[in-house]
């Protein structure tokens, strides 16, 4: 679809900082950027040793700090709204974000409505914002969502529980600080399911109808390391040249995927989040296997080359592959979580939805409601 003759363009954030103790850099940074910090976390990522250094740093370097931590799971439009009132209740001029995907997702938020009337909620969908937002710099402490290197929001608007997905250039940081001290900490579960949804990033970005030479460069690599470093990371936390290799890895498929798209597995994905409350990389992890096997036909030579990645010979080998590797770091399988006659309950509206979101529509292999559907079941099955 997108041969390499099609033009497209590249984004990253602004700077890079990546490597073991990065996270010492941040002040600076901010200083560079301006003298009032607001600084937004989460109660369990602000007991992280380095995060609450950092914190502590920072306040003795710049004029003013402020710490906004009320984001209590997946963020919403609320949490948007009472961090905006916190950045402008402390005069803040520099968002720092430090945590999760949530806690990235909301910082980015706050630092682009600031800049802007109303609420998130109006700027759902694609290159809505009409100017810049303020200096902005993200630090995850998960190696997974790629917020910190993405052009997306994923937030849930607080009064209907409806998942909108926020699509704009602008909300690439200033600075992205990558540092695998900081997911160093990371408990077993999230670092098995942030670090398969980040393998996902890269395989749909790499089998995406969009994808393009730049972003395909990053999708590899990321794959790559993901597959060395994950088991090791899973296996023992404190490795830290394992957790490097999911940290740098998780970036790049970040990267990755903001500049080409995800797939049909994320567009699944979504709805079991919205419907059951599964966290995001969880349902991804759980959908994974048995939708690229589905898939495999529509781009065979491409997964061929993502076997190569994953350190296989062929592409067929990938669904089993991906399984067992879930199996191995005990990802739940999604009849473990859901029952199977609940998702199948609401398996024609969630499909409809997934294929609504555009997501499905970057698939090699078209899917249509009634597909979707069959996908479904045959993951409740898996
Ligand atoms: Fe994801």
């Amino acid at each position: 679809m997108n041969e390499h003759s099609a033009p497209y363009e590249f984004h990253l954030p602004g700077v890079l900082r990546v490597g073991v103790g990065t996270h010492t850099l941040i002040p600076e940074e901010a200083l560079l950027l301006g003298r009032r910090v607001l600084v937004v976390t989460d109660a369990n990522c602000a007991r992280i040793p380095e995060v609450a250094a950092t914190i502590a740093s920072l306040r003795e370097a710049a004029d003013a700090v402020s710490v906004f931590d009320a984001i209590p799971g997946e963020p919403t439009t609320r949490e948007v709204a009472n961090g905006l009132v916190a950045f402008r209740a402390a005069d803040a001029e520099v968002v720092v974000g430090l945590g999760g995907g949530a806690v990235l997702d909301t910082a980015k938020a706050i630092a682009i409505m600031d800049q802007h009337a109303g609420t998130i909620g109006d700027y759902a969908g694609r290159d809505r914002f009409t100017t810049g937002r303020r200096p902005l710099i993200l630090a995850p402490t998960t190696a997974g969502t790629g917020s910190e290197a993405t052009r997306h929001i994923a937030i849930t608007e607080s009064a209907t529980n409806v998942k909108m997905l926020i699509t704009d250039w602008r909300l690439l940081p200033d600075v992205a600080i990558v540092d695998p001290l900081l997911v160093a900490g990371s408990p077993r579960s999230v670092t098995a399911s942030s670090g398969i949804d980040a393998i996902t990033h890269g395989i749909e970005a790499y089998i995406s109808r969009r994808h393009q030479p730049t972003a395909d460069l990053f999708a590899l690599d990321g794959i790559e390391q993901l597959n060395r470093g994950l088991q090791a990371a899973w296996q023992d936390g404190a490795d830290i040249s394992a957790r490097a290799a999911t940290a740098i890895g998780a970036l790049h498929t970040g990267i990755a995927f903001s500049n080409s798209s995800v797939a049909l597995i994320h567009g699944m994905s979504r709805p079991i989040g919205a419907y059951f409350h599964i966290p995001h990389g969880l349902a991804n992890a759980m959908l994974l296997p048995t939708v690229t096997a589905w898939s495999l036909e529509g781009a065979p030579a491409r997964y061929a080359t993502v076997a190569r990645a994953l350190g296989l010979t062929d592409a067929g080998d990938i669904p089993g592959y991906l399984a067992r590797l879930g199996d191995d770091m005990k990802v739940p399988r999604l009849r473990d979580v859901v029952p199977p006659e609940r998702l199948m309950a609401v398996a024609e509206k969630m499909a409809r939805d997934a294929i609504e979101s555009g997501s499905p529509g970057n698939n090699p292999r078209e899917a249509s409601v009634d597909d979707v559907v069959r996908l479904y079941d045959a993951c409740a099955r898996a």
